[in-house]
């Protein structure tokens, strides 16, 4: 297959460093586009990053040479270079809106990272192995916008990548009533590096703005149903969640409570957790990871260290399944924020609506 042309809009940063990784070498997608700010705008991709770059592997030559683009100043070369986006931009939500319905809307399909469109009705929000019949809603999105091409589409959250899919094949065996989720963030999921916020050194933070509202309620349009053009969020199962930053560079672990409607077998729920797959494994997508949650039932694991880079980043790992006094369940998840939570999920993602016939070659 011809290769499908993409661009990065928000390059330079934390996620958008992660989407050149990943897609340097795809055998899917071509980098052609890079965009962010104006900030960064008519210089080569090395000098807008400016010692930004905060990944292990060094970003490849071909792309420190290209040229940043202004994603506001270049927007039609933009939209006319590229079969469709990726977006991940730190803006003010309503811009952020604003900006990814304008690419929509000039037929650029839209795959994003960002919170801005993720409850508007006719947006799927798709974690690739629970909810891929989601896309479907696309024609009506597309209706709404008059297009034949364009559309957005958006991952959920990176704080509920590791309980989501650990809980969803849980629900389909057990019906999962409530959920308590407490999760331990690493501050790449904030764009920063110890260097870039040196307060995180030996500290911790209970607070990050606007994370349990998304942890709780994103959740829910995941386990939603498509019906009139729009995705009808589910009332249940109930989750409340506290989210605390943590010295960690990359890796968001939770700590989780679940009660269901019947009674869990623990060993029957490892093999569900174990044997659980989705369409990106039926697919055999290029990103999918052959397993999507890995249990591990060593005491001390999951760890950061070892396990965030499972499968790539793309897998989840689960450990420390056992029975509470006042849940069912607890357990303790893992998953990586910036790959399967961040760019991984959204390529993943990309693929899914490639396979699906959502995203073509103009
Ligand atoms: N980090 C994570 O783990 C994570 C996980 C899930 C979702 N997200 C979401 O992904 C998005 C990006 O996060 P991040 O951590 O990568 O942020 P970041 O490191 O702060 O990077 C922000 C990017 O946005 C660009 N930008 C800022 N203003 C812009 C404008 N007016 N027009 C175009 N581009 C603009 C920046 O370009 P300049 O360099 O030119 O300023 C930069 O490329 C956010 O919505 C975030 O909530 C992040």
């Amino acid at each position: 297959m011809e290769k499908l042309k993409v661009g990065i809009v928000g390059c330079t940063g934390m996620v958008g460093q992660r989407f050149i990784t990943l897609l340097a070498e795809h055998p899917w997608f071509d980098i052609t586009v890079l965009a962010a700010s104006a900030r960064s705008a008519n210089k080569s991709y090395e000098e807008a990053l400016g010692g930004r770059w905060a990944l292990d592997t060094k970003a490849p030559e071909k792309v420190l040479k290209m040229t940043v683009l202004d994603s506001e100043a270049d927007f039609q070369k933009i939209v006319d270079s590229v079969d469709f986006i990726f977006c991940a931009v730190n803006m003010k939500k309503d811009e952020i809106k604003a900006l990814e319905e304008k690419f929509a809307k000039a037929e650029c399909p839209v795959v994003s990272n960002n919170s801005a469109h993720r409850f508007t009705p006719d947006v799927p929000m798709i974690i690739p192995e629970l909810n891929d019949s989601h896309c479907e809603i696309i024609d009506s999105q597309r209706k709404r916008l008059g297009t034949k091409r364009g559309f957005i589409a958006v991952k959920s959250n990176c704080s509920l990548q590791s309980y989501v899919p650990a809980l969803w094949p849980l629900d389909k065996k057990y019906g999962l009533t409530k959920a308590l989720a407490c999760t331990y963030q690493a501050i790449s999921g904030a764009g920063k590096t110890f260097e870039s916020w040196p307060e995180m050194v030996d500290n911790v933070i209970p607070y990050i703005g606007g994370e349990e509202e998304k942890s709780e309620k994103e959740p829910l349009k995941i386990w939603g149903k498509v019906e009139n053009g729009e995705i009808v969020p589910a009332t249940e199962p109930a989750i409340t969640a506290q989210c605390i930053r943590v010295p960690v560079t990359n890796g968001h672990l939770a700590a989780v409570f679940a009660s269901f409607e019947k009674k869990v077998d623990l060993e029957e729920a490892i093999s569900v957790i174990e044997s659980f797959k989705g369409a990106p494994q039926e697919l055999e997508l290029p990103s999918a990871p052959k397993q999507f949650v890995h249990y591990f039932r060593e005491d001390n694991r999951p760890q950061i260290n070892s396990e965030r880079n499972l499968e790539k980043g793309m897998a989840v790992s689960v450990g420390r399944l056992r029975p509470d006094s006042q849940y069912d369940l607890k357990f303790v998840c893992l998953s990586h924020n910036t790959l399967r939570g961040a760019a991984g999920g959204a390529v993943l993602l990309a693929e899914l609506l490639t396979a699906k016939g959502y995203i073509t070659k103009k």
